[in-house]
């Protein structure tokens, strides 16, 4: 028995108001689309369509090698999208065709399943996943006779008075027999309120042709539609408070999961420690005993163990085991801190390493710079790297000293244990165990105060 699949995605989502289109809106960091590709997945469907409308080429570009487009010139309903997809996919006896739609992230391969469990054990034509809801409005409802027994499923705007109180919804997500789903398909009229074909008329044409169609309920949540940013925001935070939930149950610290927030990508050690206000975005990795927050945005950035980050903002990053970074630093792509360095308050850093044990306690900007071992950055220093045209490196040998305050004008290369004067201009490469030192000479005027003092008095008493 072979799982076939069809994701509806040809909707204008025009509540959205946004200039993307709908279903590649990321939760996460995940497409939307994406995140129903993954509860899919969990069926191994055979082969999966993605139906789109023209020109949705921002939603192709997001989807993954595996699954075939099919593009609907007009979007006529439901049931013609379906209709779509079996176009470019043959489904036959055996078959099992699950459709559903692109824009319902929280539902799960869990609930997928069990409606597939169902659907198998009770030999159904079509079975699909309903839920009673408190809210039914706008939701097609599912209508069952005096046997409890569904035989159709009536639109929100087609409903009567009557029908409209049941509060039991249709999910939108289905599995039809491979056999049977063609020719309803092809029976589905146009004759409702909005003209279209719609895909669940499929369940009282197949009962009144003789068949059963079982509904299985599943909770609301599940269900849940993404139509308007307000929901979009919504679901995000589910999706957040899941994946909050299931890193707390791997054994990751949260003193607030509410301010947490981490990518679907992400992973995480067993004793990662996570403080308010902290983002995880991309592929970023943490391993046991790091310690991030308060306030920290790391994007495609990795941590090894114990390291401690704090009011910091990282990207495309790398940071050894026991590396300090914080508070207020700013890292940036290839900044890389190999085990036991630090950047301190207020260091910025690009395509720069500080290697085992350096350190810039304060105030520096290192750009394209190699920090050898053991070295410490004095407060105030720059890595002078950019002459308007070009950059250029600055190599700092193992265990030197840069006083504070100063300016390496790259390129440039301090040698080993070498030391450079406070507030210098260095535009020569230093010698190892050398120090090198540029300023004037300090030179003093004494008495210069009060005879300034007496001055301003006499020029007064004039
Ligand atoms: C649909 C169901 C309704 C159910 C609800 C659950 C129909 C007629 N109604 O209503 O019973 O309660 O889902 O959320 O199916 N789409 C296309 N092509 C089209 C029209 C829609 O691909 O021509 C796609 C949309 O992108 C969307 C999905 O199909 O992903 C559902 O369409 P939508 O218009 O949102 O249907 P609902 O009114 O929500
Ligand atoms: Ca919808």
């Amino acid at each position: 028995m072979a799982v076939k699949a069809v994701v509806l995605a040809a909707g204008s989502g025009t509540r959205m108001k946004s200039r993307l289109p709908k279903v590649v809106h990321r939760l996460a960091g995940k497409p939307m689309v994406q995140w129903v590709l993954d509860a899919l997945g969990g069926l191994q469907p055979q082969e999966t369509i993605v139906v789109v409308q023209p020109g949705a080429d921002l939603v192709v570009a997001t989807l993954p090698q595996h699954v075939t487009v099919a593009v609907q010139r007009e979007q006529m309903g439901t049931g013609h999208a379906t209709r779509v997809a079996l176009d470019v996919m043959a489904v036959g006896p055996g078959d099992q065709l699950v459709v559903l739609p692109a824009d319902t992230p929280l539902l799960t391969t869990a609930a997928l399943l069990e409606m597939l469990a169902i659907h198998r054990r009770t030999g159904s034509a079509a079975t699909f996943l309903s839920a009673d809801v408190g809210d039914p409005g706008g939701y097609g409802r599912v209508v069952r006779d005096g046997w409890d027994k569904v035989t159709r499923i009536v639109e929100h705007k087609d409903a009567t008075a009557t029908e409209r109180k049941i509060t039991e919804i249709n999910g939108g997500v289905y599995v039809f027999d491979g056999e049977l789903v063609g020719e309803a398909l092809s029976a589905i009229g146009t004759d409702n309120s909005q003209g279209e074909y719609y895909l669940p008329d499929v369940v009282s044409i197949l009962v009144e042709a003789g068949h059963t169609i079982s509904a299985h309920k599943t909770s609301e949540e599940e269900l849940s539609g993404v139509n308007s940013q307000d929901q979009l925001a919504e679901v995000a935070s589910v999706i957040r408070q899941r994946i909050n939930r299931d890193w707390m149950r791997a054994g990751v610290w949260m003193k607030d999961p509410s301010s947490v927030y981490i990518d679907a990508q992400v992973s995480l050690e067993a004793g990662v420690a996570l403080f308010p206000g902290v983002h995880l975005e991309g592929d970023t990795s943490i391993d046991a005993g790091s310690e991030i927050g308060p306030d920290g945005y790391l994007r495609d950035t990795d941590v090894g163990s114990d390291a401690k980050i704090w009011y910091a903002v990282i990207r495309q990053a790398s940071i050894g085991t026991e590396a300090e970074v914080g508070p207020y630093v700013s890292l940036r792509p290839g900044a890389q801190l190999l085990d036991g360095s630090k950047a301190g308050t207020f260091v910025e850093m690009k395509n720069a390493i500080l290697r085992e044990g350096a350190k810039a306690n304060h105030l520096a900007y290192l750009g394209d710079a190699d920090i050898g071992e053991q070295a410490n950055i004095g407060a105030g220093t720059i890595t002078v790297n950019y002459d308007g045209y070009e950059k250029h490196r600055t190599v700092v040998g193992k265990g030197a000293k840069i006083g504070s305050n100063t300016m390496l004008v790259a390129p440039v290369e301090i040698g080993e244990g070498a030391f450079t004067g406070a507030g210098s201009v260095i535009t020569k490469d230093v010698s190892d165990g050398a120090l090198a030192i540029e300023r004037s000479t300090q030179t003093e005027i004494p008495g210069y105060a009060a005879r300034r003092h007496e001055r301003h008095q006499r020029k007064k008493a004039d």
